[in-house]
């Protein structure tokens, strides 16, 4: 079965009590249920992880190169700030789908800016944790359509 890195960054692990009117009311444990669920109706793997810290992004986005079919990725605040993952996700050259709960076309003009952008295939925002489950089906598309992507 593909295997599809599913990757968060900073502050994410506050999900569910940080901010709730912006992100809502379910944890990054709920997310990662969902994932699960729709992923095993997909026939699709999924490594689910966060991390505060934007190196470990950058090693695990390196791992997937070798170990992964596809990435998710929500950022966090490096998506408007981190050239070094941008550079990581051209070289992993693998389909990335780009997720954010919230909307961030709506808010402060910052976080209009994304690097990660330039090197996803395409980018869901602002449909709380069900973009993370579109983004599963996007990818299980991706990989029937293009199967050299799986099997790289
Ligand atoms: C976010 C949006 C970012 O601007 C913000 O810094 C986050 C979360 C989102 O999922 O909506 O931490 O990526």
């Amino acid at each position: 079965m593909p295997t599809i890195f599913i990757l968060n960054g900073p502050n994410l692990n506050l999900l569910g009590v940080r901010e709730p009117a912006t992100y809502g009311y379910d944890t990054l444990a709920d997310v990662e249920q969902r994932c699960l669920a729709r992923a095993a109706a997909l026939d699709l793997t999924i490594d689910f992880r966060q991390t505060n810290h934007e190196g470990q992004l950058v090693d695990w986005i390196h791992e997937a190169r070798e170990a992964a079919d596809g990435i998710i990725l929500n950022a966090g605040a490096l998506t408007h700030t981190s050239v070094a993952i941008l550079d990581a996700l051209n070289a992993a050259d693998l389909p990335v789908i780009e997720v954010h709960l919230s909307n961030i076309f709506r808010r402060e003009s910052f976080r209009h800016v994304s690097y990660v952008s330039l090197a996803a295939r395409g980018v869901i925002c602002g449909l709380g944790p069900q973009g993370y489950e579109l983004a599963l089906e996007a990818l299980a598309s991706v990989i029937e359509a293009e199967p050299g992507e799986a099997a790289r």
